[in-house]
């Protein structure tokens, strides 16, 4: 895999999602739990939304942003995001990830994997030189939840019952009804995102501040999963790295509390430390070149990083959009996150303040492009007709939460 470098990472054109993709592709894309959608929308439209957005922050001074000194991450209501979230185009694509889930393990109106849910998230406009918006190998969705929680454990069910070869990644389990943060911890996300992923606004390469992931989803799992069950019987000051990787080197350890790389309260995280046969350093690959308009997605269990500096001659901008399925929990943030919408307050995951409420050229209905956009921030209620009888009873429920 660190071999191969970045081409190992599967890329398919938006008009191919939409036609339905090539088997070996779709196995590609399951293999590695990551992919490059290239051309979601037009390049000039992304970059108007560069431009929009930067017009809009540049309106109104007074923004709130991160790092306080030198803006790069905003929470806003902006037209573009608003837009962005909405246009069919992405939700297209949003619905074609949550199809590649099945729900082999989950009751069947836990969850909908053919109604995309709209999480307002930050965006990002990443400065050249900056090298203060790094982010460490992770995996989001918590730490020790993944273990202590018992439907978030069932989602690893093989895994930990000495079978990892037969892990379904794409088996949905028990995350639509998980509790993946245990101990409120600061950043947590309120609502179970299938994929993380994110649009492109600027063209952006490996070494310009990008993102970077582990592209092997079953076999990164099975060995985080498995990793507090052994121990190294000699530390790795005492050995050469490679006796010190050797299997010989390592027994079943069922005793011992820790769970490496699992701060309680923080998502997962990963290094040569805490992960050492994983050999991050090699293998956490940077991502493929993109373009504005193309974007970038990665499985819920994936291990993900920001390189550290950014190297590039241009700012790298993302507008960060998951891929969320239908879910009663999820329906309850979506109708806390509408209320704040009116207000045009922070979204519920974010600190909160008087957000844009005194703004100038803020985003509304208006931005909000197409019908299913409106019913998948909770808007409008969700259609019941044609609808088989699982799903209907979840999308009742859902439309009771919203007040429908
Ligand atoms: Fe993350």
């Amino acid at each position: 895999m660190a071999d191969a470098g970045t081409s190992i990472i599967p890329e398919a054109e938006y008009k191919d999602v939409v036609k339905g993709l090539a088997p070996a592709l779709l196995e590609d894309i399951k293999a590695s739990g990551t992919l490059v959608v290239r051309g979601v929308v037009p390049e000039r439209k992304a970059l108007q939304w560069l431009e929009d957005t930067k017009q809009y922050i540049a309106q109104n001074p007074q923004v709130k942003g991160f790092p306080e000194d030198d803006k790069a991450v905003f929470e806003l209501w902006s037209k573009a995001q608003l837009e962005a979230r909405s246009c069919s185009e992405s939700l297209k694509v949003q619905r074609f990830l949550l199809s590649l889930f099945n729900k082999n393990s989950a009751a069947p109106d836990d969850v909908s994997f053919s109604t995309p849910l709209t999480y307002c998230d930050r965006l990002r406009i990443r400065r050249p030189g900056d090298s203060r918006f790094a982010l460490g190998a992770h995996v989001d969705g918590g730490s020790v939840e993944r273990w202590e929680d018992p439907k978030y454990r069932s989602s690893y069910k093989a895994i930990l019952e000495g079978r990892w070869t037969e892990h379904d990644a794409w088996d949905i389990g028990g995350r639509p009804t998980a509790k993946q943060n245990l101990y409120d911890g600061p950043g947590a996300c309120g609502i179970f995102r299938a994929f993380q992923g994110w649009t492109s606004l600027s063209h952006t390469g490996p070494g310009e501040g990008t993102l970077k992931v582990f592209p092997a989803i079953k076999e990164s799992t099975a060995y985080i999963i498995l990793r507090p069950f052994f121990k190294a019987n000699q530390l790795k000051t005492s050995l050469p790295q490679q006796a010190y990787l050797d299997p010989s080197n390592w027994s079943l350890d069922l005793d011992s509390p820790d769970f490496p790389g699992s701060p309680i309260g923080r998502s997962q995280e990963l290094n040569d430390e805490t992960h050492p046969h994983l050999r991050l350093n090699e293998t956490l690959l940077p991502m493929k070149a993109v373009k504005p308009g193309d974007q970038v997605w990665w499985h819920c269990d994936g291990i993900h990083a920001v390189e550290s500096e950014h190297k590039g001659a241009n700012p790298s901008s993302v507008l960060y959009i998951p891929s969320v399925p239908l879910t009663e929990a999820n329906a309850r943030y979506v109708k806390d996150q509408q209320v704040h919408y009116q207000q045009r307050i922070p979204p519920p995951d974010f600190p909160g303040g008087e957000g844009e409420k005194f703004f100038e050229g803020t985003g509304g209905d208006a931005d909000i492009v197409t019908e299913q956009g409106k019913q998948t921030m909770g808007l409008a209620p969700l259609s019941l007709e044609g609808i088989d009888s699982s799903e209907k009873l979840l999308r009742q429920k859902v439309n009771k939460i919203w007040g429908f």
